[in-house]
């Protein structure tokens, strides 16, 4: 039996997980795949000596583009440059790439769809969304049968890990940054992750394959946790919730899709507010399942390879055959998205020196909240449900006297 030969385009944390994992489960992976499988190529610039792995590394990609036995290629570099032009070239000469990369993903997924089609070979991104969870195939896949509605989730692990070690051990934030980061679980610059870009990018994905045309991150509102502070971790918690970032998108019912990336307010009865660490859930919503959940962690250097397996042990499979369902189309502008600004949601304000009666002739029927240590002159308090434009208004006449405002997670109605 031939040996299908597999080239990994970098070796960092996602990269060397990949190569250890096959390595460790190679015999059960091959009888998987009903294939021989073997690694011939790493691509790493820097010096791979220190690794038993050195007599496979190339620092080439022509090396691996002119080798007709190298059918598959795992991309887990990361970023736009030069990841784009390697798995653009790489579908071109018809080689299957299976990427862990979300940005590359969120912007050029489409057109490498599309390339991959053409040239007869698969383009699978299992590990770009979700870190371990099986999701990209059960959304395709699985759920396939349903009219998905709506998609919510914990789609960063970092971030979600950072608030657990703020709100649960009392650790400061860069200490926790540190320690995911030490843990392998943030981006090269941990920006993306902090700011929502990263939970952006997968929801982009994950609205792209469910409603069937592309988002570009561009198109999506997104708010990182940075502004997040132990105050109002506290309140969330006296209100019998937690604090989260959220990545969601759903069809409204002007047909137009919102998806959103912001910290919220979970309340305790919602499965997403008990996620934490590093963990990632994801809820969908569809006419037939009514509601089904998935768990698992969302980032690290093994549940990643898990992943990246997956799509290397299918890609074996396809025999340059990619599911017609693992795709969705291309497009020049944003008229399928609506505006966040008409979203109805409750929100959370924590103000200082406005008295209740300010707030309650301002925003009228609120709930207030309390927390351990609460000075005299501050108040917190949720909304009832208003559109955002409406809120900003109601907001604006506070104005510095504005400590947070955070929104709050809608449960949402089937
Ligand atoms: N930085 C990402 C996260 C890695 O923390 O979720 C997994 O995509």
């Amino acid at each position: 039996m031939s040996v299908i030969k597999i080239a990994v385009l970098g070796f960092g944390i996602v990269g060397s997980g990949t190569v250890e994992l096959f390595y460790r489960n190679r015999e059960s992976i091959c009888k998987k795949a009903g294939k021989e499988l073997d690694i011939k190529y790493i691509l790493e610039i820097r010096d791979m000596s220190d690794t038993e792995y050195t007599d496979k590394q190339t620092t080439d990609i022509n090396d691996i583009l002119d080798d007709d036995e190298v059918t598959i290629v795992a991309e887990l570099i990361g970023g736009i440059k030069p990841a784009y032009s390697f798995v653009k070239s790489c579908l071109e000469r018809g080689k299957s790439v299976v990427t862990s990369n979300k940005e590359l993903v969120a912007e050029k997924g489409a057109e490498l769809i599309k390339t991959a089609k053409q040239n007869n070979c698969c383009f699978y991104f299992e590990a770009s969304a979700g870190g371990a969870i099986p999701l990209i195939r059960p959304l395709h896949q699985c759920l396939a049968g349903n009219e998905i509605t709506s998609v919510a989730g914990i789609l960063n692990g970092t971030t979600n890990f950072i608030l657990t070690k703020m709100i649960n051990d009392r650790m400061d934030f860069n200490s926790a940054l540190k320690l995911a980061q030490e843990l392998g679980y943030s981006e090269k610059d941990p920006v993306a992750d902090i700011e929502g870009h990263d939970a952006c990018r997968k929801i982009c994905i994950i609205a792209s394959l469910v409603f069937g045309r592309h988002v570009y991150p561009e198109y999506v509102h997104c708010e990182g946790i940075a502004k997040i502070t132990a105050e109002d971790a506290a309140y969330a918690e006296n209100w019998g919730g937690a604090i989260k970032l959220i990545g969601s998108v759903k069809k409204t019912s002007s047909g137009k899709i919102l998806p959103l990336v912001r910290p919220a307010f979970v309340c305790g009865g919602n499965q997403l507010s008990n996620i934490n660490d590093v963990f990632n859930g994801i809820m969908v919503y569809g006419d037939a399942v009514d509601e089904v959940m998935f768990y698992g962690r969302g980032a690290g250097k093994m549940p990643t390879a898990s992943a990246v397996m997956s799509d290397i042990i299918d890609a074996a499979k396809s025999n340059g055959i990619p599911p017609v369902s693992l795709t969705w189309e291309d497009t020049a502008d944003s008229s399928h998205i609506a505006d966040y600004k008409d979203d109805i949601t409750s929100f959370y304000v924590r103000t200082s020196k406005v008295s209740k009666q300010q707030i309650i002739n301002t925003f009228g029927d609120v709930e207030f909240l309390s927390r351990n240590d609460m000075p005299a002159d501050e108040n917190a308090f949720i909304t009832k449900p208003i559109t955002e434009r409406k809120f900003d208004v109601k907001l604006e006449r506070f104005s510095r006297k504005i400590l947070s405002s955070i929104r709050v997670f809608e449960q949402i109605e089937i």
